[in-house]
């Protein structure tokens, strides 16, 4: 098997948790330019890395502690740069959170039929990674019944999307979160077997614009609405 490992993690952003939610938002314009492999290693870390070393329980939390998820990287050609002036081949990764690293499932860059899965939104194709998370919901069902399925897992799934839209936009990326694509199509170009059910892809690279607001705006918007019902 062929593991890369990631960089470890470690504190890296000097951005509050008050300033990222506020400057949070979906990004569909990504540069023509890669991420490094710090980034792409802090976005994992955030949604699913290890974050108890006695347990081993994870950043997103989780119905029993039943793990659901597994995250995938749909890396495309040049699209994640390493500190030797390389770069990670293009493929299709699968996160394993107790090695923090990648274990190459299929080599080559998928990210035009990912994009075609997505009903044609072309944001996955342009950005030079996706991140897929896919559930495995008997993990969860086993215990919790209907209602894991229902509620918990799909629940787990918005846990870990906000920590990778919240590190992305501490690290200065961008990323939306899409729900809209045709399941299957998604399984076969990502996950490894039929227990896998693909959840969310998260396109991740540079903004092509930054967005713009400082809590300043937050409390004028407030303040006439406040004024409109005074
Ligand atoms: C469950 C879910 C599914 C979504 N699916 C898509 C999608 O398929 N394509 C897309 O471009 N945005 C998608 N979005 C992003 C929303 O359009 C976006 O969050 C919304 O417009 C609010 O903008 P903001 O995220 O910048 O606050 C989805 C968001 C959620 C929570």
């Amino acid at each position: 098997m062929s593991y890369t490992p990631l960089p470890l993690p470690k504190k890296v952003t000097s951005i509050s948790i008050e300033e990222a939610i506020l400057i949070r938002r979906s990004i569909r314009r990504f540069k023509d330019e890669p991420i490094s492999l710090e980034q792409l290693s802090m976005i994992l870390w955030a949604a699913y890395g290890i974050t108890d070393h006695y347990k081993g329980f994870r950043a997103t939390p989780s119905a029993g502690a039943t793990y659901p998820l597994e995250i995938y990287t749909v890396i495309g050609e040049r699209g994640v740069a390493k500190d030797d002036g390389g770069y990670v081949d293009a493929g299709v990764y699968k996160y394993v959170g107790e090695l923090h690293a990648l274990r190459l499932v299929r080599r080559g860059d998928y990210r035009d039929v990912l994009a075609k899965a997505a009903l044609g939104q072309q944001w996955v194709r342009r950005a030079p990674v996706d991140m897929v998370m896919a559930a495995v919901f008997e993990r969860t069902t086993r215990i919790y019944g209907e209602r894991g399925r229902l509620r918990y897992v799909p629940m787990e799934v918005g846990h870990a999307g906000q920590n990778i839209y919240l590190m992305a936009t501490a690290l200065g990326l961008g990323t939306v979160a899409i729900g809209a694509f045709i399941d299957d199509k998604v399984a076969e170009i990502v996950v490894e077997n039929r227990h896998e059910v693909p959840v969310y892809i998260m396109p991740v690279g540079k903004p092509a614009e930054v967005f713009k607001v400082v809590f300043e705006d937050i409390e004028n918007y407030i303040m006439m609405h406040r004024r409109g019902v005074a």
